[in-house]
């Protein structure tokens, strides 16, 4: 067996991957007129709604002198900074006003502009792309509109339930991505008398394979002894049950389950906040049980049990993180992870090369381990 790998310590700039669009807020906390305060990638935001209810970003700090625009007066339609009263407008960022301004005086205000992000509503979340730094001179250009829509949870009926759940973590964005990937922590941080103990651990052998950007698990099971799954192939009366899971950078769990015309999927993203804080934001639609009038709560309380779990373990993994001990990562249960790793090192390649990306994973891989 080969010898563990030290996980390394990335350098800072390279642990948030710009250039991708991320969950910034549920969209029901951006209401009327009101600006809201959002942090991605240490980058502080105002996220508002215009007249018409399309949701906006904007760098919080007004180009003038840096006040907090979320500070400012929001009429609808432009933001009115509230140290020297300049006006932007809240779709594109361009100035629209400077008040000390004389009638000879021809400063051409619309070249200059606060910080603009693109802006897209998908599944109960404002999603805000997050563009590669670009070159100096802010204040007085335009922003670049993403190539890719942003990420969406899939569907497959037109009637289907949802639900989301947030939960800040104190890790960085990568501890917090490996954390949601690692299939040994189930027994030891998921106990519960109705889902497995310690006791249930057997041996478990997954198929994985690339794909653009990520690695993906399938599996089809077509005889699975377990309870819940007896149960859902009894009522979904489907011969099989394949489930598939995709994970896909930056920060992207995609989990698909699906029985006969009953489905099952979710989007689990970790966005970086800060260097060492991340945000873990799941939303899944469903079309199972739909018609069990507790079905969205239940699927929540069981959701937020395990969401709870691991937000608790990430604040006690992070006291032992503050004094940068060794780590390591071992075969086959991190591979996960270190596929993670070597696609975000790929991929950072891939970008300061211009050539295309390599995937770390040379084809489908079977991994086995117990948990
Ligand atoms: S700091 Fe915003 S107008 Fe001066
Ligand atoms: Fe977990």
């Amino acid at each position: 067996m080969a010898a563990p790998d030290a996980l390394k310590r990335e350098a800072p700039d390279s642990l948030m991957l710009t250039g991708f669009w991320y969950r910034a807020l549920p969209s029901e906390k951006v209401r009327g007129s009101a600006l809201q305060k959002a942090m991605l990638l240490e980058i502080p935001l105002v996220i508002g709604r215009d007249r018409n209810g399309k949701a906006f970003a904007l760098r919080d700090a007004c180009p003038h002198r840096g006040m907090p625009l979320s500070c400012g007066r929001f009429d609808g339609e432009q933001v009115e900074c509230s140290y020297h009263g300049w006006k932007f407008e809240a779709a594109s960022g361009q100035c629209r006003l400077i008040p000390s301004l004389t009638a000879e005086q021809n400063l051409k205000i619309d070249r200059i502009y606060a910080g603009s992000f693109a802006c897209e509503e998908r599944d109960s979340f404002i999603w805000v792309f997050i563009p590669d730094p670009g070159p100096a001179g802010a204040g007085f250009t335009r922003r670049d509109d993403p190539q890719n829509p942003a990420p969406q949870v899939p569907t497959f009926s037109e009637k289907f339930k949802t639900a989301y759940l947030s939960s800040a973590m104190p890790s960085t964005v990568d501890h917090g991505i490996i954390g949601l990937m690692d299939p040994a922590h189930g027994p030891f941080v998921h106990q519960a008398w109705w889902w497995r103990s310690q006791h249930s651990i057997h041996e478990k052998r997954k198929h994985f394979e690339p794909i653009p950007n990520g690695f993906r698990m399938s599996a089809h099971t077509p005889s699975s002894n377990s309870a819940p799954y007896k149960l859902l192939r009894l009522y979904a009366d489907a011969d099989s049950i394949t489930t598939t899971i995709d994970f896909v950078l930056p920060n992207l769990r995609l989990e698909t389950i699906r029985a006969g015309k009953y489905w099952f999927s979710s989007l689990t993203t970790v966005t970086p906040i800060t260097r060492d804080q991340c945000r873990i934001d799941v939303v899944a639609c469903w079309n199972i049980f739909r018609f069990v009038p507790f079905g969205p709560s239940l699927l929540k309380f069981v959701f937020a049990k395990f969401v709870e779990q691991d937000r608790r373990t990430m604040e006690l993994q992070s006291e032992g993180l503050k004094h940068n001990p060794h780590l390591m990562l071992i075969d086959d249960a991190d591979r996960p992870a270190k596929w993670y790793f070597g696609l975000k090192a790929a991929h950072l390649e891939a970008k300061r090369t211009g050539e295309e990306m390599k995937h770390p994973m040379g084809g489908p891989v079977t991994l086995k381990w117990r948990s």
